[in-house]
């Protein structure tokens, strides 16, 4: 998601620093970045001058505080984990200078919680992207209880300045996109654990008789498997029952088939691909 944001706020000509954890990953997200920039100049949607002004404003830091350092707004892309996303957005505060937006990309968890522990309620802010970010149209902001209308403002600002379309949402657990996407996902899960049909067979239901652009179970391995079991045990703790992870995610996740980030999940994946598993 990291890689696909900055993309997009390259793109509209954001001067933008990406920083991973994992020594490596960041260059390797912007090769991916050039590489997905010259297939849209390819396809004649990206002139090569466009090109060039993104790749120029965009670049790698060499740590927190070299991607803080004087920034107006951070986007935090860390796995769905609230200490995680505490550790370091509590460097990020320190790092940023005191105006600066406090973004997270989380698909569920609160943002009051996470804007209290950070110590910059007012500055927290759900900036919800969803993949692949430089083609998906919205952008989900989640004002925490203590967020404040400027920074609310400041963030719908921003999705239109990316060209994104937003709508502003209260601090429930999962707000209004994931509460809803993970219930089709979990639910097409379980179908396929008590055999109702194929994998492929029950996406086609979804695609063909609901012109879903794809089917719940190859969505699942698009958005991964670990991050939407993250989010049903969360919604499961915050909301109930209705949110239990079916067993077969927990196994597939526990066997490292996250999908088409590892290349299988309910599908085989190549080059981008999915392919039907025998
Ligand atoms: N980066 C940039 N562009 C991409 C891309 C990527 N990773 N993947 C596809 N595209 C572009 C292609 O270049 C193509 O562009 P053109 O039409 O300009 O040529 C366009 O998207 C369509 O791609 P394809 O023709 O290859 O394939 P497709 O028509 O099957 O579309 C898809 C692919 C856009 C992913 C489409 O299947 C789709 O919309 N799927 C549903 C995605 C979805 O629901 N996302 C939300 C998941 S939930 C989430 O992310 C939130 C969360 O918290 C977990």
């Amino acid at each position: 998601m990291g890689q696909g944001i900055a993309q997009v706020t390259a793109s509209a000509g954001l001067a933008t620093r990406m920083f991973d954890a994992v020594p490596g990953r960041a260059e390797q997200a912007v090769a991916a970045v050039v590489a997905q920039l010259e297939k849209l100049v390819g396809k004649g949607k990206v002139t090569s001058e466009q090109r060039d002004r993104a790749l120029a404003s965009l670049r790698v830091a060499m740590d927190v505080r070299d991607a803080c350092d004087g920034v107006d707004l951070v986007i935090e892309a860390a796995p769905e984990n609230m200490e995680l996303k505490v550790k370091l957005l509590s460097e990020v505060v320190l790092d940023s200078p005191p105006h600066a937006l406090l973004g997270s990309n989380t698909s569920s968890l609160s943002l009051t919680e996470l804007g209290a522990r950070i110590g910059a309620p007012e500055r927290t802010v759900g900036l919800h992207f969803f993949n692949p970010p430089p083609v998906m149209e919205l952008l989900e902001v989640v004002r925490g209880i203590a967020t404040s209308e400027a920074t609310v403002e400041a963030a719908v600002a921003f999705a239109a300045h990316i060209g994104k379309t937003a709508i502003v949402v209260r601090d429930v657990p999962g707000f209004a996109s994931s509460r809803l996407g993970v219930i089709l996902g979990a639910e097409a899960i379980r179908m396929l654990e008590s055999g109702v049909a194929s994998a492929v067979d029950i996406d086609r239901a979804m695609e063909l008789g609901y012109r879903h652009p794809m089917g719940p179970l190859k969505l699942t391995d698009l958005v991964g498997l670990d991050v939407r079991l993250a989010i049903l045990d969360h919604l499961t703790r915050e909301l109930g029952d209705q949110f239990r992870a079916p067993p077969l995610l927990r196994q597939m996740v526990r066997a490292g088939k996250l999908g088409k980030k590892t290349g299988e999940g309910f599908y085989v994946w190549k080059d981008g691909v999915a392919k039907p598993k025998a």
